[in-house]
């Protein structure tokens, strides 16, 4: 095999496009491909479709280094490349949680016929268990020293090129010493920075990507439900999270409460291994995730209700101000985004919604055009009735009272995503909630006790 290796990346969506730049950072002669020729000529301007920091400099110093460019055409790839990545996307199927592996199979299908020298193809897209095994399979016949490999990512949008350029692990599932050589060469330079690498089975391999973001959604819920439990009984579940946090065995990342999570992974990516488990008939032991699932989605409910408590028991024609529609900050995606979820919720309950997200309104706006959006935080909040933190931008996290109060017409806000500190807005007089967050003690309390507790109700007009 050459030496240096020369790569290909099959699909410039948000993983190929930060794989081709980040790798091309390292060094390596970068070869992108994609069918949709629109994108790679946009690729090849130096226009990042995405947003994602960072990776716009990275893409343009690839370019003009001569060492990573987009093309359209398998052959040339075919011809290029000693290591071929896939990172075609693996939506829903349609009415269906099963992963859509067209454009895995797509890549494979338009690679293999072309190949006629020995190469690695080099899997990272997140796919059902036994996928690989089967791709192996097809590849075996494409001819003499044509190998599979795979390779998940575990890119979180925000920090994908850290993720990609210092991850916390190298995951190889291989099925020879010499495709582990090649990844490790790949590799070498976060190897020698320190990352861990673990060569494995292909089907370990997989699974360390569903499982991974299983454990994250499971802990994400788990903090939540027991923001549940906070309620019920008149508990801070944010108190909770950092008592618990505190405890080396468990950790702080991945505990903070709030409307839950969404994007473009973790919710599609826990029911795609739901629906793999049934396959496999395995699917008792995944039972839990639907649960997890469950528990995710009710947060956004719970929120529409709250909203609703907060606006008298009725939201019809309530002008009711959004902040955030990005599904995390530091992202302009909204797929499965809760902020926007629960702000179309409120639409449907009659609410006058108008969003506001430094960096997702145009997508927002493509999503839900029947919401209302605004271009600044201020003409979101004029005359709101009710103020919801549902994406935690720094702008809105470093919101205080008098940034609101003579723009709102109710001095009423519900944090989301638990970011602002409860004092100086009640103090200000909002009636400041939260979930997991109960201004009630628990039923036990005397009544007397319980009445001089209370506070809030409707917010005070402006
Ligand atoms: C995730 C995985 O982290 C990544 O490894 C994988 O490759 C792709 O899926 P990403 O979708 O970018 O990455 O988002 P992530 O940072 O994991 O957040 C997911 C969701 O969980 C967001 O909606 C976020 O707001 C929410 N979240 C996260 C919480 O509600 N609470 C937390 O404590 C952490």
């Amino acid at each position: 095999m050459n030496d240096p290796l020369r790569l290909t990346v099959l699909g410039a969506g948000y993983l190929g496009s930060t794989h081709a730049a980040c790798m091309a950072s390292l060094g390596f002669d970068v070869l992108g491909v994609d069918t949709d020729a629109e994108k790679v000529d946009q690729l090849n301007a130096g226009h990042l479709p995405i947003y994602e920091p960072g990776l716009s400099a990275l893409l343009r110093s690839g370019l003009d280094s001569g060492r990573l460019a987009f093309t359209t055409s398998y052959p040339r790839a075919a011809a290029f490349g000693d290591v071929h990545f896939i990172c075609a996307g693996t939506p829903p199927q349609p009415g269906s949680h099963h992963a859509d592996l067209s454009q895995v199979h797509g890549c494979v299908a338009g690679l293999a016929p072309l190949l006629d020298r020995p190469c690695l193809v080099v899997g990272k897209s997140t796919v059902p268990v036994g996928t690989a095994r089967r791709l192996a399979a097809e590849l075996a016949e494409a001819g003499d020293g044509v190998e599979l490999a795979w390779n998940p990512e575990f890119l979180r949008e925000g920090s994908a090129v850290a993720d990609a350029l210092a991850p916390d692990r190298i995951v190889a599932g291989v099925m020879s010493p010499g495709a582990e050589g090649i990844l490790r060469q790949v590799y070498a330079r976060p190897i020698a920075g320190g990352t861990p690498f673990f060569a494995t089975d292909l089907e370990t391999a997989e699974l360390a990507k569903v499982a991974a973001n299983a454990f994250l959604a499971t802990k994400i819920s788990f903090i939540n439900a027991m923001a549940e439990v906070c309620e019920a009984v008149g508990g801070n579940v944010r108190a909770l999270a950092q008592i618990l946090g505190a405890d080396s065995r468990i950790g702080s990342a991945f505990l903070r409460p709030g409307i839950g999570f969404g994007g473009g992974c973790l919710p599609k990516d826990i029911r795609a291994f739901i629906a793999r488990a049934a396959d496999l008939e395995a699917d008792q032991a995944l039972g839990f995730l639907r649960e997890v699932d469950t528990i995710n989605l009710r947060r956004r409910t719970r929120t529409a209700d709250l909203a609703c408590e907060l606006a008298g028991g009725d939201l019809a024609d309530v002008p009711v101000c959004v902040l955030g529609a990005a599904f995390k900050p530091g992202s302009d995606d909204v797929r499965d985004s809760p902020a926007l979820d629960v702000a179309q919720i409120l639409h449907g309950m009659g609410a006058q919604v108008t969003v506001y997200d430094p960096a997702a309104l145009a997508n927002a706006r493509r999503a839900c055009p029947e919401l209302g959006y605004a271009a600044t935080l201020a003409e979101a909040a004029r005359d709101a009735h009710l103020v919801l933190l549902l994406t935690e931008w720094a702008e809105f996290a470093q919101l205080r009272p008098d940034d609101l109060d003579t723009l709102v017409a109710q001095r009423n806000i519900i944090d989301g995503r638990g970011v602002l500190d409860p004092a100086p807005w009640r103090a200000a007089g909002w009636n400041y909630r939260a979930l997991g967050m109960a201004l009630t003690p628990p039923p036990s309390t005397p009544l007397a006790a319980r009445r001089g507790a209370k506070s809030g109700g409707q917010g005070a007009s402006r």
